[in-house]
């Protein structure tokens, strides 16, 4: 019987990474993410969090494909956003902007959700 449930799950493996991958692409904040985001930024506005993604989708998908917000700690964001930020020629305001849109996104799964 275990035997049969391994085989199963072997089985089901190429089929869930297929579904990730070609799951739709990474969607813009939602309103509902002011809320939750003001309680980490005091001063953060929709229009930031917009901003965060305009730059993420349009910079940061050059190289590599783009990340989904969820795939990262805060941590290894930070460190990778430091790592690449000359290679994006992206400034510290710009990358400001899309940490605080990817963390968000991460928190509330907007990135997922369409309007
Ligand atoms: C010019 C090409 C380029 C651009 C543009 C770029 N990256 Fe990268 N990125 C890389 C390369 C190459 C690596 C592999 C790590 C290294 O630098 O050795 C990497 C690695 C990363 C990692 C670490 C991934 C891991 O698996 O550990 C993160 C996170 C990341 N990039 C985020 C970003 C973000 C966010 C942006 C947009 C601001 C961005 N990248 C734009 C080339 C790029």
């Amino acid at each position: 019987m275990t035997y049969l449930r391994n085989y199963l799950l072997i089985g089901l493996f190429p089929l869930f990474t297929f579904v990730i991958a070609c799951s739709p692409s990474i969607l813009p904040p939602l309103q509902s993410d002011v809320p939750p985001a003001k309680e980490k930024w005091n001063d953060v506005t929709f229009e930031q969090l917009s901003q965060g993604y305009k730059l993420y989708t349009t910079k940061c998908g050059k190289c590599h494909y783009l990340h989904k917000p969820d795939k990262f700690s805060e941590g290894k964001w930070r460190e990778g956003i430091e790592m690449v930020q000359d290679k994006a020629k992206i400034d510290s305001l710009q990358k400001e902007l899309i940490i605080r849109y990817l963390l968000i996104s991460k928190e509330t799964h907007s990135y997922l959700k369409d309007k």
